[in-house]
């Protein structure tokens, strides 16, 4: 989704309001420096679970009222988003207990972030929506 190059990975990269989105465990899976900032990561994993799990229908009811509204380029249909997006989920929940001791999940909410000037050398920020 952010075409980043090779040379972007090799980056120190802070993703903000990554959610439960599992672009840092892929990411460091491959070694790569990511750190993922989010409120959410205030719960723990059970407690995050439990929430995919009680909006996941919701959110699908809605894409399908709305399906028209959205491009199906590289996604063919509401149901194949829904277990892409669940898959991803899946690989974030697995991996968010190890990195958080690891310090790659960091409870924090924009505007102010618990890092350093120039702490990173790239910032990265997906669906994340101020209402
Ligand atoms: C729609 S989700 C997107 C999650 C992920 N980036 C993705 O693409 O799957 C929006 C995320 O923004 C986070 N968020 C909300 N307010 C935030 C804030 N002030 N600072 C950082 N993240 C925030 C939410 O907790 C949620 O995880």
């Amino acid at each position: 989704m952010f075409a980043l190059l090779e040379a972007d990975l090799n980056r120190r990269i802070l993703g903000c309001g990554d959610g439960p989105a599992s672009f840092n465990a892929e990411a460091s899976d491959r070694g790569c420096q990511v750190i993922s900032c989010d409120p959410g990561y205030q719960f723990d994993v059970e407690e995050i679970r439990r929430r995919i799990d009680e909006v996941y229908p919701e959110i699908i009811v809605q894409m399908q009222q709305r399906a028209d509204d959205y491009l199906w380029d590289s996604l063919s249909s509401v149901e194949q988003l829904g277990e892409v997006r669940m898959k991803a989920m899946s690989s974030f929940l697995a991996d968010f207990n190890a990195g958080t001791r690891e310090g790659r999940y960091v409870s924090a909410s924009l505007p102010s972030l618990p890092f350093f000037d120039s702490e990173f050398e790239l910032a990265i920020c997906s669906n994340c929506l101020f209402l």
